[in-house]
């Protein structure tokens, strides 16, 4: 979604904030636009519809952009269409501040009737106009003041970042549920959504907090609550490379990031067990909490649903209580019902999913308590929640979540080892074996990599495909509609992902001869029920490219057009060894059909609204 870098210094300003806009592009946009403020020019606003490369255009042939602080914003339309006047900054009818917006001001309408009523005229569709305006309202030669007043009467969420022309050597910025985080250098002080825009500058960060507001300056950063009292703020380190946001020589992001899993899961995995046990530094969850566990509760959007779809078989079968898992953005709105006995998961990779997040709000609210398996350090949900646990997945850029997804399995498959460990469900042996099989699960996946060769061979004999459907039972449903899930979003084939037994029910009536079926069947107990399945369709004619584990294949060979095959595993880790083909494939068919890969039409990285 919308994204936000701000710069202060000694520095001229507009270079750093193309450069940290361009590297916020993988959050998802559809116009973009800097202010930039220096004594002789003023308050300069360049501002466009479309790629951030029109902003570069327009700002490399105009009149340069001089000055060293200024603010910038990737906007991903949410009220007004994308357009040149939507796009931010937003400016006072007076033309002396300038605001970048992240969220939503939810009583925009109210705010707006006020100050039409006061003869302000408003130029954009936008909900953030109203806060430009306000702040003119309320500044009487004092910014920091003004923002804190508009503060009081804005409601929803934002990150925001303000200069004033009047007052040039201070930037503003303020955030509630929606991140900032702080850069401190020598160069002067940083503003950024994430830290990606910033790591070329400075590791030297903190995370904003809901309610404050800061100060930067070209010599350093203050922060302030609502009532302007002095805030202390933490710092940290930031310990990824900046190659690790950047491709290294791949085509794609996304390529890159399927490439990176074995490693990925290494760090997430094998750092977390020592002496052959499964060991959670920090963890909060105590022995006797684990044994009178009553129900297990995960909660995550998308592709952290699909994961909980396969947690969900695997806990229950570690654990035998009863997994429910629910799409964040219905749980809220479902008057759940929880109990202190139970335990809510949320998943997130970017942390900020404001559905994932109001959720655990809420299950935190009527008493259950929150673990978050997260992957960005400092996001919102890994602070509110009771516990957290890190993917060590490093930066994921591209908007199709890859390296995220499988670093989220393979924590959940942990957990519930250890769990099972706790509550003595999981005999000493068995424990050990799925340990060697967890270890294993790298070098496994690095072979799945290597040969590649088939897959891409499919992609080109199915790419024109307008309808693809993916069927498989249990563990392999969950898979499916992970697979489903990254070919619609990049290649924008329409697809759905049905549990195998249902077809009959419904959906069978779509399949005509030539539809391309994605038979599922890695999962041994259902092996010879998904196989019925595979014969129903291909009775209508179906094209069926399946997917199986390696001894397996002779058998479902007999029955559809091609195979692609997995090494064999233990149930708990099929999925993650059956993701990699079908993410692989999904790129692929996009890469034929001339699909921009790492930034998918209409979709965003961290999803900050509702
Ligand atoms: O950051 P989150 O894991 O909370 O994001 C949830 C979904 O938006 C995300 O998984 C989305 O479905 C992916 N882009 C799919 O590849």
């Amino acid at each position: 979604m919308c994204g936000i870098v701000g710069y202060i210094g000694r520095e001229a300003a507009a270079p750093i904030l193309l450069d940290g806009l361009q590297r916020l592009e993988y959050r998802g946009y559809d116009s973009a636009g800097i202010a930039v403020h220096s004594e002789q020019n003023g308050l300069q606003i360049v501002k466009t519809k479309g790629r951030l490369q029109a902003l570069v255009d327009i700002v490399s042939t105009g009149k340069p952009l001089t000055g060293t602080m200024g603010i910038g914003h990737t906007r991903w339309a949410t009220h007004g269409e994308p357009s040149d006047e939507n796009s931010h900054p937003h400016v006072s009818e007076d033309g002396r501040i300038a605001v970048v917006h992240n969220g939503i001001i939810e009583n925009y309408i109210q705010i707006k009737e006020f100050l039409q009523g006061k003869g302000v005229q408003f130029r954009s569709q936008t909900d953030t106009e109203v806060i430009a305006h306000l702040l003119e309202y309320y500044y009487d030669g004092d910014i920091l003041q003004a923002v804190a007043s508009v503060l009081h009467i804005i409601e929803g969420s934002y990150a925001l970042g303000i200069i004033c022309a009047e007052e040039s050597s201070r930037l503003i910025a303020a955030r509630k549920d929606s991140p900032l985080i702080l850069g401190y250098s020598e160069k002067g002080s940083f503003l950024a959504s994430d830290v990606t825009a910033i790591i070329r500058h400075t590791r030297d960060v903190s995370y904003m907090e809901d309610g404050e507001i800061a100060v930067l300056d070209e010599n350093g950063i203050r922060v302030f609550n609502t009532m302007l009292e002095s805030v202390e703020k933490e710092h940290s380190f930031v310990d990824w490379e900046v190659s690790a946001a950047e491709k290294g020589g791949y085509e794609h992001f996304m390529f890159k990031e399927i490439m990176e899993q074995p490693e990925a899961i290494r760090k997430t995995a094998f750092s977390r067990i020592v002496d052959g046990r499964i060991v959670f530094e920090g963890l909060h969850l105590n022995e006797e909490f684990i044994q009178s566990l009553k129900k297990i509760h995960i909660i995550a959007c998308g592709s952290s649903y699909h994961v909980g779809m396969v947690g969900k078989c695997n806990l229950e079968r570690l654990l035998r209580i009863p997994v429910e898992v629910s799409l964040a953005s219905e749980f809220r709105y479902a008057e759940p019902i929880l109990d202190q006995d139970d335990l809510v998961i949320v998943i997130s990779q970017s942390g900020e999913t404001l559905d994932t997040m109001a959720a655990m709000r809420e299950a935190s609210r009527l008493g259950a308590r929150t673990l978050a398996i997260v992957n960005v350090v400092g996001s919102s949900i890994a602070k509110q929640a009771h516990d957290v646990l890190y993917t060590w997945a490093g930066p994921e850029i591209a908007v199709a979540t890859t390296k995220a997804y499988s670093t989220q399995l393979v924590l959940l498959n942990m957990l519930g080892i250890y769990f099972a460990d706790v509550r003595g469900s999981l005999a000493p042996a068995e424990y050990d074996r799925l340990i060697r099989e967890l270890l294993e699960l790298p070098a496994k996946m690095e072979q799945l990599l290597e040969k590649n060769g088939d897959i891409q061979y499919y992609a080109s004999r199915y790419f024109n495909h307008e309808s693809v459907f993916f069927i498989g039972r249990n563990l392999d449903y969950a898979l499916s509609l992970e697979g489903s899930l990254k070919l619609k979003e990049i290649s924008y084939i329409h697809s759905e992902a049905y549990a195998a037994g249902e077809l009959k029910h419904g959906t069978i009536s779509l399949i005509v001869p030539g539809t391309l079926v994605v038979a599922v069947g890695t999962y041994g107990k259902l092996f010879d029920k998904a196989m019925s399945n595979v014969i129903e369709v291909k009775a209508r004619g179906a094209d069926v490219l399946a997917l199986t584990t390696e001894d397996r294949a002779p058998e479902m060979a007999k029955y559809v057009d091609a195979v692609l095959t997995v090494p064999s595993a233990d149930d708990l880790f099929l999925p993650n060894l059956g993701v990699v083909p079908l993410q692989l494939f999904a790129y692929y068919v996009a890469l034929h059909r001339g699909c921009d890969i790492d930034k998918p039409r209409n979709l965003a990285k961290s999803v900050t609204v509702e």
